[in-house]
Order: structure tokens, then C-alpha cells, then sequence
């Protein structure tokens, strides 16, 4: 009995890893492999002789040489295993590993095994994506996708607005009426929970196993990216939320030190005031900016534990962590931009490459946008009182299940986890890779921020954000960014607490189910 279901097991397991790499390029970076440049005119049989002790293994590498002509047209195509193959020719020849998954599944009925196909037609991309930094991240994927697959035509269809709140009103009626963009951004974390992700996605658990993310992809973002135990998303990166970005004149003109303390940060916010300068610029154009800040503020209240616990129903929302933000919220009020709420964060990035505003608290993504702005005047360190603690989100791109053009999704998501799309995008966007299989080389690819990002992720404690998905389910993220919108307007400590405490209460039943 146990047997048969174990057979049984292994042919659903292979007829899944068939169905993709019938049409793939399979992640044999990955999966280890390498490439190989024929010394003297033979046969592909012979070459399996010689790699894998047999020359059975000619389909294996006939396989992956043809699936990474696909991607790099350097390798040969083989088109018939029995033409000698000449001298100087191109091959890869995978890792045992692949090599074994292939022959599982190779049969000489199957003769489109050895080929891959070659994606064309439309890929529709939707995204948020316009800002500066963002929008040339995303290019860089779609010039590594139009290079690997010239036929097909992509169609950028961004949304405009941070964070992605207009993004999603947008997205999810397009996914009910079953028309959906083929792929589309989405935090990873709880928010997939708004999609009906088993409704509505195809679960990528077959294609992180065949590209071999699970291996080059670290712990916490695994254990951020599964819900209901299955993978929704492929993470093109991980951003930091909790940043105070300052410009390096202003500080040492005033002869300043960045704050690492609140006490710290209104001394310094003082000073700054005296001398006409903007302490702390805030945005809040989008409705989720002042939040952002807020958010960063409890995490350093609270600490990582303490933070984490209020997400997930152990710690109260009347503890006394989140008086002591809203306080210092409440306080850090007075030392901001009275236009605060016509700009979008990208605002602030103007404010201080014109030495009006010293600080901001912003995601990662500022970087990415002072790098498009060539502001280079920029320095960062945490949030006040959150020193070795990482808030943390990632940007996934999903496999709507009625996407149009399946192959080309595959294709993409593919590009996205991969190494290169990793470095291409990352180093534009302003964030970190997901992957961990960086060289030092390519991480010397990085700026200087993002390198310290790196380490810094390697090291502290990691936190999920929850503007940007990670942590709460969108009805709780709607009601807590709700909530400290009022706060902005009524200042109000005591009120705004309640709101925080009735929104925890009314998620976590709605998560008990
Ligand atoms: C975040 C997103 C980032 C960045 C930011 C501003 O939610 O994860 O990639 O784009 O919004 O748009």
C-alpha cells in the first residue's frame, strides 16, 4: 500500500515537473552545472560517457544545451544526437542533480523534451512601478526577457501609485472577471490573502523547486512567501522600510550627528528648526506615506518581538509600546513640512536634494530614486531606537491561473529569480536581492547602501512591514493606515490607540476564520 502511493506520489511529482519543463528554461545556474566547450569534434553520447559514466545521459545534456540556447544563443543547438557535434561548440552540461530529475522523466515519446520552447506573442506586466529608481529596475528585467526572447512583445502596464493601493483596486475586479494582466506585483507576506490566491494563482511550488530557489533564497523570505503552503509569488528583491535617509551637508554644516536615539532625533530636529531648515520631511500624498513613518516608530517602541506579537494576536494593542509611539509620532508632527499632504514620497527626494529637508523615513526605494536623481549627498542609518532591526518586505511577481500567455509567465518568472534579473534590477531599484548566492564580485556591483543592506539583513532581526503587505491582511492595513490618517488630523493619542486596538480585534476574528 505505502508502495503504490509512494509510486503514485512520484508520477504526480514528475507529471508537474513535466508540464514546466516542457516549456522552460529549468534553473540549472541553480542547480549547479556547467558549461563546456567541445576540444575536439564527438558525439553527444560520448560527452555523457564522459560527464556521467554513461552515455544514456545523452538526452539530459541535449536538454539543457537547448534550453540554454534559448537564453544564450552561444550555446549550440542540437537538433539531431547522432551528427557529431565540432570542435569549439558550446554545450552545458548539467548537474547530476538535473541530470537524474531528467532522465526520471525523459522518454524517447516525448522527443519536445529535448527542445524547449521558445516563448513569442504577449506578456503583459502590471506593476506599480513609474517613480524614479522603480521604473528602471523594471526595465532592466524586461531588457534581459527581450533579450532571451526577441518574439515576445511586453506590455508595461503600470498603475501609478506607491505601495500599491490604487494598484490593487485596479487589479483584483480584472482578476474576478477573469481577465487578468499574465503576471502582476504583490507583496509577499498576508497580502496575497486579498487575491483569493487559491481561486485565482497558479501555486509556483513546482517552479521553485525546478529553478532551485528553495535554495538560494533566504529562510525568513521563504517562511514570508508561503501561505496556505504554497509559494504565490517569485521575489525579485527585499526592500528595508525602516530607514532615516539625511543629507550629509545639512548635517555637517550644523555640525550634526544622525539621531540614534529619539531624545537624539528632537535635539537634533530642533536645531535643524532654528536654522529654517525642514527637520523631517513627510509625505503623505499616497494616504500610506505618514503610516510608513508611523509603522517604523512602533517598531522602534516596541522592539522585534514585541512588534511582531501585535500582528499575530500575542501582544495587546494597549500596550504601552504603541502609547509611546503615537507620542512620539504626535511629536515628530511639529517638526515637518506644513505641505505634507500634497506629496508623494517621492516629494521628499526634492526637499533635500534642494538642502530644504535634513531627514525622511522611507523604504529603500528613495535610493533607488536618488540614484535615478544622481543625488548623491544622502546618508542613512535606522529609524531612531531601532538599531539592528530590519523591517522588511519583498516585491513578488504572481501566475494569475487565467493569465493568456502561460509560457511567457514561466519565462518571466524565471528571469525574475534568476541571478542576472536579480543584479540588474536590484542595482537600479535601490533594494536587495533575494538571492543569497551573490559572489563578492557581483555584490561589488552594489552601492554602498545597498552593500550595508546586505549585511545588515544577514545579521539583525527581521520584522515583516505591514503598509507593504507583509505582515497583516489588507482589511487590518486599511484600518491601521485609516486610523493614523485621523491621528494626523486630530492628534489625538488616546483615540487613535482605540482604533488600533478595535482594528487588531476585528482582523485577528476575521483570521481565526
Ligand atoms: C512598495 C514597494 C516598493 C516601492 C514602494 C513605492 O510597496 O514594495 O517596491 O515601489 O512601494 O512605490
Amino acid at each position: 500500500m505505502f508502495k503504490r502511493s509512494k509510486c503514485l506520489l512520484s508520477i504526480v511529482v514528475l507529471v508537474t515537473i513535466l508540464a514546466f519543463t516542457s516549456s522552460l528554461n529549468i534553473g540549472q545556474e541553480a542547480l549547479g552545472g556547467t558549461s563546456y566547450t567541445v576540444p575536439a569534434k564527438t558525439t553527444v553520447q560520448d560527452i555523457a560517457e564522459e560527464f556521467f559514466d554513461t552515455s544514456d545521459y545523452w538526452p539530459a545534456i541535449m536538454g539543457s544545451t537547448n534550453r540554454k540556447h534559448i537564453e544564450d544563443p552561444s550555446f549550440i543547438r542540437i537538433e539531431d544526437p547522432k551528427v557529431p557535434i565540432e570542435e569549439g561548440a558550446k554545450l552545458w552540461i548539467p548537474s547530476k542533480e538535473w541530470a537524474n530529475m531528467f532522465m526520471d522523466i525523459w522518454t524517447p515519446s516525448k522527443p519536445e523534451l529535448l527542445f524547449g520552447t521558445r516563448p513569442k506573442g504577449q506578456l503583459v506586466v502590471a506593476s506599480w512601478w513609474t517613480a524614479g529608481g522603480e521604473a528602471e529596475g523594471l526595465k532592466a528585467l524586461f531588457d534581459i526577457y527581450k533579450n532571451r526572447y526577441p518574439n515576445v512583445e511586453i506590455v508595461n502596464a503600470t498603475i501609478a501609485g506607491g505601495a500599491g493601493f490604487n494598484f490593487r483596486a485596479v487589479i483584483k475586479p480584472r482578476l474576478i472577471a477573469g481577465d487578468p494582466p499574465d503576471s502582476f506585483q504583490l507583496h509577499a507576506g498576508l497580502e496575497v490573502e486579498g487575491y483569493s490566491p487559491e481561486t485565482y494563482l497558479k501555486p509556483l511550488d513546482d517552479l521553485y523547486l525546478t529553478e532551485g530557489w528553495n535554495k538560494v533564497f533566504p529562510q525568513d523570505l521563504l517562511d514570508l512567501l508561503r501561505y496556505k503552503g504554497h509559494y504565490w509569488g517569485v521575489p525579485a528583491n527585499i526592500h528595508r522600510a525602516n530607514v532615516l535617509w539625511y543629507d550629509q551637508s545639512i548635517f555637517k554644516d550644523a555640525d550634526l550627528n544622525p539621531p540614534k536615539t529619539w531624545d537624539e532625533f528632537f535635539s537634533v530636529a530642533e536645531k535643524l528648526k532654528a536654522k529654517g531648515i525642514v527637520p523631517l520631511v513627510l509625505t503623505n500624498a499616497g494616504g500610506w506615506e505618514a503610516p510608513h513613518a508611523f509603522e517604523t516608530m512602533l517598531v522602534s517602541t516596541c522592539g522585534a518581538e514585541k512588534y511582531k506579537g501585535l500582528w499575530n494576536g500575542d501582544v495587546s494593542w494597549t500596550d504601552s509600546c504603541v502609547t509611546r509611539a503615537l507620542e512620539i509620532f504626535k511629536k515628530v508632527l511639529g517638526y515637518v513640512n506644513a505641505d505634507y499632504s500634497a506629496l508623494t514620497w517621492d516629494g521628499a527626494a526634492e526637499y533635500m536634494i534642494a538642502n530644504k529637508g535634513a531627514m525622511n523615513i522611507m523604504g529603500d526605494w528613495i535610493n533607488g530614486l536618488f540614484m535615478a536623481k544622481n543625488y548623491t549627498d544622502y546618508g542613512w542609518t535606522s529609524v531612531p531606537g531601532a538599531q539592528g532591526i530590519f523591517d522588511a518586505l519583498s516585491d513578488t511577481f504572481s501566475f494569475p491561473k487565467q493569465a493568456k500567455n502561460k509560457d511567457n509567465v514561466t519565462a518571466w518568472l524565471a528571469v525574475v529569480g534568476s541571478k542576472e534579473g536579480q543584479i540588474a534590477f536590484n542595482t537600479k531599484k535601490g533594494s536587495i536581492p533575494a538571492r543569497t548566492d551573490l559572489t563578492e564580485e557581483e555584490k561589488a556591483q552594489f552601492n554602498p547602501y545597498l552593500r550595508s543592506a546586505m549585511e545588515d539583513f544577514k545579521k539583525d532581526k527581521i520584522v515583516p512591514s505591514v503598509i507593504h503587505g507583509a505582515a497583516a491582511i489588507e482589511s487590518w492595513v486599511t484600518d491601521f493606515k485609516d486610523a493614523i490618517t485621523m491621528f494626523l488630523v486630530r492628534k489625538d493619542v488616546k483615540a487613535t490607540q482605540d482604533a488600533l486596538v478595535k482594528a487588531a480585534k476585528s482582523a485577528l476574528e476575521t483570521m481565526a476564520g
